[in-house]
């Protein structure tokens, strides 16, 4: 059966469908899994444009949704990497993904595959309720400033509440600067792993104009060896870099100790999801104001220490 994982993000435009586009398009290319990614985001879809996918396609979810034609028939190949995609039409038009309607599509496809990979809408309304039911597994992306990690906060406590897999953080669009957080910051304060930092990477805009994932379009670039690296860890493979210089770090990194640790999930998943999903929207509600309420102290705590160093500089 399919390991069913999630991209989510309490903040919009962090990097999720890249992400999703970049990893299916990894695992498929270059570790040679069966893969597809379901963009979820009906609302502003946007994963078929890293394909070069536009809204001429005869199905898309709008007819799966609107006139139940089998969602088999809504999988589209994208043909330098093999990797499935399942892409919403552009246009809105009235649709409405419920939590029971996702579930049940996403488990239509997953026999056919290894992985199922969801671009999911951002915050916490019900938009996201519905990819987050259909899930086993989470990562959480973030880009490196207190917006988006208190968003991230948010996510990752309601994926917590619904008992799913979270299996660390993306950080993305990282440009070393002195005001960022860091990674170690942004690891502290949620308490999960970072499981990758992607730089900032104009080759990214660049390959999404060209519909073409970046990890295709410039495959040496440092964005798109990170993805390949986030896939193998996905998989708890090993990941050596092919270019020359690449092998030769690899060769360094060997001699040094194994320092990658497998995978640790810190929440299991339920056999049953049933009564949770049922609570969900209490559960979001109570949720959001103990957040908040935890929020402004981590972020008063966080503007003081800022303050404090900038005072010692
Ligand atoms: N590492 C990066 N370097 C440079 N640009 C990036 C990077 N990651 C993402 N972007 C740019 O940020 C924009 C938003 O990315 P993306 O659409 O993947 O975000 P999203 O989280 O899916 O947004 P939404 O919440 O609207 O679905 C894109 O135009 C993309 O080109
Ligand atoms: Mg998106």
């Amino acid at each position: 059966m399919a390991r069913v994982i999630g991209i989510f993000s309490g903040k919009g435009g962090v990097g999720k469908t890249t992400l999703v586009a970049n990893l299916g398009a990894a695992l498929t290319h270059v570790f040679h899994k069966n893969v597809v990614v379901f963009d979820s985001n009906i609302h502003a879809s946007h994963l078929g444009l890293h394909f070069g996918l536009y809204d001429d396609l005869p199905v898309t979810l709008r007819e799966v949704l609107k006139q139940r034609t089998p969602i088999t028939q809504a999988v589209y190949i994208h043909p330098p990497t093999g990797l499935r995609i399942i892409p919403a039409p552009l246009n809105f038009d009235g649709l409405n993904l419920t939590k029971e309607k996702c579930k049940s599509l996403v488990g239509q496809v997953k026999g056919s595959y290894d992985i199922v990979i969801l671009d999911c809408a951002p915050g916490l309304g019900s938009e996201v309720l519905a990819p987050m039911c259909a899930v086993d597994e989470a990562v959480v992306i973030s880009t490196p400033d207190l917006a988006s990690l208190a968003d991230t906060l948010k996510t990752i406590e309601l994926l917590k509440k619904m008992k799913k897999t979270v299996l660390g953080i993306v950080l993305n669009r990282y440009k070393h600067q002195k005001y960022e957080l860091t990674p170690e910051e942004v690891a502290s304060t949620t308490n999960y792993n970072i499981l990758s930092v992607v730089p900032e990477d104009s080759g990214i805009p660049e390959s999404i104009s060209k519909g073409s994932p970046v990890v295709m379009s410039h495959p040496n670039s440092a964005s798109s060896k990170v993805f390949k690296k986030l896939s193998a860890r996905l998989l708890n493979q090993p990941y050596e870099d092919a270019s020359l210089w690449g092998k030769l770090l690899g060769v360094f990194k060997r001699k040094k100790t194994s320092s990658q640790l497998p995978l640790q999930p810190v929440v299991q998943p339920q056999e049953s999801l049933k009564s949770e999903v049922e609570n969900l929207d209490n559960v979001r509600a109570e949720l959001v104001d103990e957040i908040k309420t935890e929020l402004k102290k981590e972020i008063k705590e966080r503007i003081r220490k800022r303050l404090r160093e900038k005072l010692n500089e």
